[in-house]
């Protein structure tokens, strides 16, 4: 699932994908492994790392391959591809993405499993479960400056358009940054969130609201 500009969309075991309309799931043509929205649209990626943007309801291919995308940033993307390579789309260049050339990637160096940006800067997660913030990410420089190692360790992580950031880590346990300013964007510590003994897959936030899935696939809302 990923909450973002005050939308929710997600994709189920199958890769059958769905939107979130009037408190109920609503079935959207296609089938992806990974979908994002944000203020930079609608994207995904499929099981063969194929890019999709939405353009008036469908799907159309684009440029490029990656295993996970994110549209939550300043309308700007980020991801990274099977390699773990880092990629970035600068605002301008994702709004004007509109044909199968297009777009063009900004690649930053490092490897992550995971990229996610918000209000006040990029987070990632790579395959040791390390934590990196990306410093001085901007809609038009995307590509930032150096890599900040965080204590911790998650699995995934999601930064939402509101600048908050949560993770799960490798015990399926919930975590939130606290701390986060314009002042200060990496935020001061971890805070587990557990809701009862249920263990999580991921977690996603906007507008205060968070969706988690279960290891077993269920989904909980949190107002
Ligand atoms: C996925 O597909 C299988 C086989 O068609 C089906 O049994 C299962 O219910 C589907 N899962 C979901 C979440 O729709
Ligand atoms: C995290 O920081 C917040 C605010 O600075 C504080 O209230 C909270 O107790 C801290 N949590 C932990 C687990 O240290």
């Amino acid at each position: 699932i990923d909450a973002g500009n005050g939308q929710v969309f997600g994709v189920n075991e199958n890769g059958s994908i769905y939107i979130r309309q009037k408190g109920a799931w609503a079935q959207v043509p296609g089938h992806l492994s990974h979908v994002t929205v944000g203020p930079a649209g609608v994207w995904g990626v499929d099981s063969a790392n194929v890019i999709y943007r939405m353009r008036g309801g469908s799907w159309i291919i684009m440029n490029g391959l990656l295993k996970q995308i994110d549209a939550g940033g300043n309308g700007f993307l980020g991801g990274v591809n099977q390699n773990d390579d880092v990629l970035c789309v600068n605002e301008e260049e994702a709004r004007s993405a509109t044909t199968p050339s297009s777009p063009v990637y900004n690649h930053i160096s490092g490897k992550l499993t995971y990229y996610s940006c918000g209000l006040y800067g990029c987070w990632g997660v790579n395959a040791n479960n390390d934590i990196y913030f990306r410093s001085n990410v901007t809609p038009g420089q995307c590509i930032g400056s150096i890599w900040v190692l965080i204590r911790g360790k998650l699995s995934m992580i999601e930064t939402g358009t509101d600048g908050s950031v949560y993770g799960v880590n490798s015990d399926a346990k919930v975590f939130r940054r606290d701390g986060i300013t314009s002042k200060q964007p990496t935020g001061t510590n971890w805070s587990h969130i557990s809701i009862g003994q249920i263990r999580f897959k991921h977690v996603t936030a906007d507008l205060g609201q968070l969706w988690l899935t279960t290891t077993s696939n269920n989904i909980i809302h949190c107002q």
